[in-house]
């Protein structure tokens, strides 16, 4: 039998893109289509994602609290949106056809920039609210909304669709149909916990807000409220699934975690092969493959000519490609810049965030005129530029959930060089001897998140480097491997089939 599947989230490629999430959500929907579930996207109606959106089909009110029927109190009041009820417009993405919903609510989405912050890093100031509203649409499809349309599965993703397992619970007690619910966690580190003076404009009552709950130190965590209520937890890899068990990257709730460990599950992230394959790259002519490398020579070359780099094809290359946050270590980059352009090498950095880690980077670049090329921003076309045109793509960080851009690298022969952390333990092998003669190198691995244990595992990519055949061997590996949705859609519809045989009678008093 088909399962009907709610995909919640906030973001996707192409049509809006923060980060990893957003690849996610463009490439897991239809891995578990092609394996025959019936998946909907549910997200906010951004202007980007309206944009990108063919309506299809007639819309649907989304009440508010307190609507005949509705349990007194629970969900978002009605003077949380400045206009009419908020509703959901059906419709497909015009770029991939896939089946979405658009949440509309008056004055909550409707903002040009980031969909999380303004323009000076600052989170919106009705965030909770945006998307409290989110959850609510999401746990009243969940309930039987669309009659035609009755999900089994609520799949949310990251904190922001946490409450809508909250209210799916208060929902099902009253006596609501109820679905199973699958809760991903991308990042821990963003919890979305707001000051408990929101509840009453949310609408979560006593029952929601206590230890067993989404109360977190006084506040509400939307985080929490996913942890708590989903049927099952799933992460992206299985290291990270570990590692948010304990207080070193539980952020807090490794508590929760511990105790619901037996619901929680690693599934590794995958590739799409639409957008990421060295041999069908539109933004990569010519396309190459392990077997002939001459269209990795000529990115390489066009790479340093668009950055300004010294046409050096013997240069190493090495490059980085992300938010520019504590979470990506970078802070360890502008300490080893010296030494890795004394050794030879070249260094290309496409990224944003902090303005410190921007400025010390820039810093470095100014340095090194021709050898080191800092853009500060966010560019797609250029992403691939630089992961095609790379030897070495750096992922130094602190703490990663899976990470995507060290997959990428792998695909396109660009050898990761990464922290042994989360989901880059899970998917990066280090060139030692004996992984060199057992034939699984992909990459260049460090432990201790240390200048020094950085600057040893460069040493590691140049000494390779200077065994011609050993890199080969190295890189050929590394686009060999593959990390497909279609594997991961597999374990997904595995949990979701264990979720649906969990779901009955979970309902908390
Ligand atoms: P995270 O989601 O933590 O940022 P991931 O590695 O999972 O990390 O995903 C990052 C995604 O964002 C990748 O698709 C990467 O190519 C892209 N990306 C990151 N920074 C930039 C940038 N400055 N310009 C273009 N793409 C970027
Ligand atoms: C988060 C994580 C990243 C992961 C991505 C997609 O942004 O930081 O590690 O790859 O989500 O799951």
């Amino acid at each position: 039998m088909t399962v009907r599947v709610l995909y919640v989230c906030s973001e996707v490629f192409p049509l809006l893109k923060t980060g990893g999430l957003a690849d996610v959500s463009a490439g897991l929907p239809p891995a578990l289509a092609a394996q025959g579930a019936d998946v909907r996207l549910l997200l906010p109606a951004f202007p980007s994602v309206v944009a990108g959106v063919v309506p299809e089909g007639a819309s649907l009110l989304v009440p508010p609290r307190d609507t005949l029927g509705l349990p007194p109190g629970l969900g978002p009041r009605s003077g949380t949106v400045h206009g009419p009820t908020p509703w959901l417009q059906q419709g497909r993405i015009e770029a991939t056809g896939q089946p979405v919903l658009l949440l509309h609510a008056p004055g909550l989405y409707d903002r040009p920039g980031n969909p999380y912050h303004d323009a000076s890093g600052k989170p919106w100031a009705d965030s909770a609210e945006q998307f409290a509203w989110l959850g609510w649409a999401a746990a009243l499809m969940g309930t039987g909304l669309d009659s035609t349309w009755l999900p089994d599965v609520v799949h949310g993703h990251d904190w922001h669709t946490g409450l809508a397992f909250a209210y799916l619970d208060r929902l099902a007690a009253a006596g609501r149909r109820r679905p199973a619910t699958v809760f991903t966690v991308h990042n821990l580190a963003y919890q979305g916990v707001f000051d408990a003076g929101v509840r009453e404009r949310l609408g979560l009552p006593d029952p929601l807000f206590r230890v067993q709950g989404l109360e977190f130190h006084g506040h509400i965590s939307f985080m929490k409220a996913g942890l708590h209520f989903a049927d099952a937890i799933t992460t992206v890899s299985p290291t990270y699934a570990r590692e948010i068990t304990g207080p070193e990257q539980g952020c807090g709730l490794d508590g929760v975690l511990r105790e619901r460990r037996h619901r929680l599950r690693g599934i590794l992230n995958g590739v799409d092969d639409a957008v990421w394959d060295p041999a069908n790259d539109a933004l990569v002519r010519p396309g190459y493959s392990a077997d002939d490398l001459t269209g990795k020579s000529a990115a390489k070359a066009r790479l340093q000519k668009h950055m300004g780099l010294k046409p050096r094809a013997e240069a190493l290359l090495f490059c980085v490609v992300s938010r520019l946050t504590e979470q990506k270590g970078l802070h360890l980059l502008p300490g080893v810049v010296d030494e890795l352009v004394r050794r030879g090498g070249q260094l290309a950095v496409l990224g944003a965030g902090d303005t410190q880690i921007e400025h010390a980077l820039q810093h470095a670049a100014q340095r090194h005129p021709g050898d080191v090329a800092v853009h500060i921003g966010y560019d797609e076309a250029l992403a691939h530029s630089l992961i095609a045109g790379s030897d070495v793509i750096l992922v130094p960080s602190r703490f990663e959930p899976c990470g995507l851009t060290q997959l990428y690298g792998l695909r396109y022969g660009t050898l990761p060089l990464v922290r042994a952390v989360g989901g880059l333990v899970d998917t990066v092998t280090d060139s030692s001897l004996e992984h060199l003669d057992d034939g699984s190198a992909s990459g260049f691995v460090f432990h201790d998140l240390t200048e020094a244990d950085l600057l040893s595992a460069l040493r590691r990519a140049f000494a390779l480097r200077r065994r011609e055949a050993d890199w080969r061997a190295v890189q050929r590996h590394a686009m060999t491997l593959r990390f497909d949705w279609a594997r991961a859609a597999t374990d997904y519809l595995q949990v979701y089939a264990q979720a649906r045989s969990d779901a009955t009678g979970t309902a908390s008093a």
